[in-house]
This record gives C-alpha cells, structure tokens and sequence, in this order.
C-alpha cells in the first residue's frame, strides 16, 4: 500500500506534513517530528528582523471543544539566525518547508533572498501578516497584493512556493486565484479563525493580547469547506494541503476526500506526543484504504466530488 505523495514536484514519504509554528524554531524539536514519521515539516514562519512576542498568556486551551486559541503572533528570531537551524535540519535529512512572511513585498523578498540557497523542499508564504502599505489588514486579504508578492517571489527563485490561505476574508476563490495566476505551486488552507475568549469572572479578554486565532478541532468543518470549495473551483489544477482540526486518520481522509493531496497537522501535535500520534494515524488511512479497495493514498484525492 504506498502512502508516498507528490505535491507538484515535491515528492514525500506520506502526505502528513507538520503544520507552522505549533513546534516553536528550534530544529531539534522539529527534527524530532519528521523522525517520529511526518511526511515532511514546516518551520515556524520567519521574517525579516526578531520580533518579541505578544504578552502572556498567549495560548489557552478551549478543552471541552479540543481546541486552542493564541496570540503568538509572528514572533520570531529572524531570518539571519533561523539560517542556523534551517541547516541542521537540512544537514539532518529532514524534508524541510520554510514559512516565511513579511510586511511588504520587499520584506518578503529580503526574506526569501536571505534562505534561498539553502538544500530546502520549498517556502510556504505566510500571508497573514499586517500589510504595512495598506493601512494593517492582513496582505492576504488584498488579491492584488497576493498576486504581485507570489510573481516577485516565484522570478526569484525555482524552490517551490506553496501560498497558506488565511480564511478571514469574505472570498477565499478570488485569493486563491491571485496565487494561482501569480505563479504559486500550491495552495494551503486554512490558518486560524479571528477568535477570542473573555473570563466572565474578571470580565477581561483572557489573551494578554486579547484577540487570538482558533485552531483544532472546532476549526476542521471550515478547513475542510475551504479544501472542498478550492477543488470544485481549481478543478484539481493545482495541488492543495488541507489544515485544521486535524487529530485523527478519519480526519486526514475527510481532507483527502474534499480534494486536498497532503495535509499539515498543528494543534494535535503541539499536545500529544507525536510518535503514537502519527501511528495511529496512520494505521487508520490503512485500515480505510484497505476497506475501500485503495492501493494508495493519492486515489482518495477529490473523492468526494464525483
Ligand atoms: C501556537 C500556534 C502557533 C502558530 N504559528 C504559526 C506560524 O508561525 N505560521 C503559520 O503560518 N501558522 C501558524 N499557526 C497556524 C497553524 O500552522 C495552522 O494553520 C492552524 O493551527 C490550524 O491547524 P491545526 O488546527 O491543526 O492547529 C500556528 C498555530 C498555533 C496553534
């Protein structure tokens, strides 16, 4: 039974990737997920300068729904040192996709410039980032700025480049169509959901932030509408990764069905050890691929839409 994936040119051992940020920049940490059987990792995304966090507390756990809300924000050592860990891991063996992000163009550039020689799989572009030229709001809620940060970003370099979609926008189709038309080589969705949580006792946000982004399991029906609405509309014309919620192998098969080709796990890897995580998994695609008269696991891709 092969589990063996290719997302475009990219080819790995199985399609479970470790989704950005929920391991934190330290290459061992990562390291040890690829070795406890991921497909693949993905760094915490880098930007251009270090970056402090948001104040504490800045993850709560919303147990009674599996989830997790935080406020980490976009915080960073910068590229300059990330350079560091990216090349152990890559020393290591470890398929490694570097998320990257910045304010502008320029910094993403700066960014992209500063690690793109290094033996990597490919960036993911981080586009849930305040858009410094346009008054704040996240550069992947602006189409036109999609589009012109993929096109720069893609005559740059012949890595690929994987766009991760944030959802708060009113229309993920026409950000996704940017990407696409700006050259991208696939398409992530979903980053957390706008959220917060108040303590009805003190009456105050609980998040030192206050406001936060949603993930885990309450989060895994709009991800998987997301993947599902992709498909329908990119007619498999480029490859998906499905996120969100994602904790068990019948999840990673609803992604699967929906149209995505690999998927990236976050929360449920951040608490859960990993190793026994991912067997179980992966016992569970087997055991359904098995039912399902499956030989591997890039035939259940868009099944769900025939
Ligand atoms: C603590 C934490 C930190 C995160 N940091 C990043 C990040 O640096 N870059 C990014 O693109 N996504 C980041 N994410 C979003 C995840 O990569 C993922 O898109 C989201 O959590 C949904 O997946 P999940 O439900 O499996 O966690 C973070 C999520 C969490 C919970």
């Amino acid at each position: 039974m092969s589990f063996e994936t290719s997302i475009g040119s990219i080819e790995i051992r199985n399609p479970l990737i470790l989704a950005s940020g929920v391991l934190g920049t330290t290459y061992s940490t990562l390291q040890r997920a690829y070795e406890a059987g991921l497909g693949a990792v993905i760094t915490k995304s880098i930007g251009p300068r270090p970056r402090s966090g948001n104040p504490n507390p800045s993850v709560f756990a919303l147990q009674e729904i599996r989830s997790l809300i935080n406020s980490i924000g976009l915080a960073n050592p910068g590229y300059q040192s990330f350079r560091h860990d990216i090349e152990y891991l890559v020393k290591s063996e470890t398929p490694t996709i570097v998320s990257i992000f910045g304010e502008n163009q320029t910094e993403f550039s700066e960014v992209l410039d500063g690690l793109k020689d290094l033996n990597i799989l490919g960036f993911e572009l981080n586009f849930s980032c305040p858009n410094t030229e346009k008054g704040g709001s996240q550069i992947g809620t602006d189409s036109e700025t999609v589009f012109n940060i993929v096109k720069t970003l893609k005559s740059k370099t012949d890595l690929p480049l994987w766009v991760k979609l944030t959802p708060n926008v009113s229309d993920i189709i026409e950000i996704a169509n940017a990407a696409v038309r700006g050259g991208c080589d696939a398409l992530v969705a979903i980053n957390t959901i706008k959220a917060m949580v108040i303590d009805i006792q003190t009456k105050q946000p609980i998040l030192g932030f206050k406001r936060g982004g949603l993930s885990g399991s309450a989060i895994k029906p709009v991800g998987v509408r997301y993947i599902y609405d992709l498909y329908e509309s990119l007619g498999g014309r480029i490859p998906l990764i499905g996120v969100g919620g994602i904790y068990k192998g019948e999840d990673v098969v609803e992604y699967l069905l929906a149209g995505a080709t690999a998927v990236e796990i976050g929360s449920a890897i951040g608490v859960a050890y990993p190793e026994n995580m991912i067997r179980f998994i992966t016992m569970k695609i087997k055991k359904y691929l098995k039912e399902h008269n499956y030989s591997s696991v890039g035939e259940i891709t868009g099944g769900a839409h025939k």
